[in-house]
């Protein structure tokens, strides 16, 4: 059993999720469209990633006997400026969520709800990663600059990302 604001807010993080799982999508659309495919799989690869982590808390609600609220989900940006563009709004995406995590963890621990502090603690060292990756991939942007050649040597090392997470949830939502 969970807070009702407690419920209110896992929600709330499983519509940002879905949301993120969209704007990466949209970015890998972009990807393909400017002839970028291993930009396009990277950020396909982040698409799963963040369906996954929408799963996880939708799993979480569902242990706990509450209902799941699907929300609307708004629509991501269609066109970016450049890949630059792309991962710097990205890494501002990340962050904002890593803001919303942070909140949800402040919740649980006002709620005393120690279930949710445990659970929480999993997205809190995700969103490190997340963030690593971003600006990992924004400084190997900065040093490529305008060289065409440097950027598809790039292209060519994201286009090696796999997912690491489930990407079917028909018998519920497995750990990583
Ligand atoms: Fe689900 Fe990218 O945070």
């Amino acid at each position: 059993m969970l807070h009702k604001k407690m419920t209110q807010a896992l929600n709330e993080q499983i519509n940002k999720e879905m949301y993120s799982a969209y704007l990466y999508m949209s970015m890998s659309n972009y990807s393909a469209l400017i002839g970028l495919k291993g930009f396009s799989n990277w950020f396909m690869v982040q698409y799963h990633e963040e369906m996954f982590h929408a799963m996880k808390l939708y799993g979480y609600v569902q242990q706990q006997g509450e209902d799941v609220e699907l929300k609307t989900i708004k629509a991501p940006p269609s066109a970016f400026k450049s890949p630059m563009d792309m991962f710097t709004q990205t890494l501002a995406h990340e962050q904002y969520i890593t803001k919303s995590i942070n909140e949800l963890m402040e919740l649980a621990i006002g709620k005393k709800d120690h279930a949710t502090q445990i659970f929480l603690e999993w997205y809190v060292t995700e969103q490190v990663e997340e963030e690593e990756n971003d600006n990992d991939i924004i400084a190997q942007l900065k040093l490529i600059g305008d060289s065409p050649q440097a950027l598809l040597m790039l292209d060519r090392e994201l286009g090696g990302r796999t997912a690491t997470v489930p990407l079917d949830f028909s018998n519920g939502v497995a750990e990583e």
